[in-house]
């Protein structure tokens, strides 16, 4: 079973100002496909507090995954991205691409999440936009395939199944 951290990064949530609706979604839909959450946390919209928890994350807990949503559109305060690219050792752009592909295809405003993936050591980080409807959208997409990249990220396959 592999090991998921939640987090969402939002001013209001992080002041109890705002019910944390989409990482509760997330927790319901990695639980239901199988993955473990040991933690779920909201965070301020601040690039320190971000990166701090997402380290805390991946080297204290040593999740396999942390999902993040929220903070990575155009408002002055979205950090979520950045707060990511400075803790990842490597980028795995291709899930992001992936959501961007697919939910272009329900709404044009998808092109406004500046959403990045990427791995530190072996925690795979994935950014998800806030709503709960992208939540839901952009986990449909990569439900699929996450499982494999998971394993092979974490030594459980050592190669990709030939056909
Ligand atoms: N992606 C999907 N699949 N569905 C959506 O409804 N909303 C978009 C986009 N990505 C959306 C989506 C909108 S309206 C915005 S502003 C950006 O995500 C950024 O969202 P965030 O700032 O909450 O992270």
């Amino acid at each position: 079973m592999f090991k998921v951290g939640i987090l969402t990064a939002s001013d209001k949530g992080s002041k109890g100002l705002r019910e944390d609706l989409s990482g509760k979604l997330i927790k319901e839909i990695m639980e239901k496909n199988g993955y473990e959450v040991v933690r779920t946390v909201i965070v301020q919209d601040d690039k320190e507090d971000i990166k701090a928890e997402l380290l805390y994350m991946a080297d204290e807990l040593k999740v396999d995954l942390i999902l993040t949503t929220g903070g990575t559109g155009f408002s002055k305060r979205d950090i979520t991205p950045e707060a990511t690219l400075e803790v990842v050792d490597r980028l795995a752009m291709g899930i992001s691409y992936a959501i961007l592909n697919k939910s272009l295809e329900k709404t044009p405003h998808a092109m406004l999440s500046r959403a990045v993936s990427g791995i530190r050591n072996e925690t795979l980080i994935i950014n998800l936009p806030g709503s709960p409807k992208a939540v839901e959208e952009s986990l449909d997409v990569i439900l699929s395939a996450l499982p494999h990249g998971l394993e092979i990220l974490t030594g459980r396959a050592s190669e990709c199944a030939r056909e």
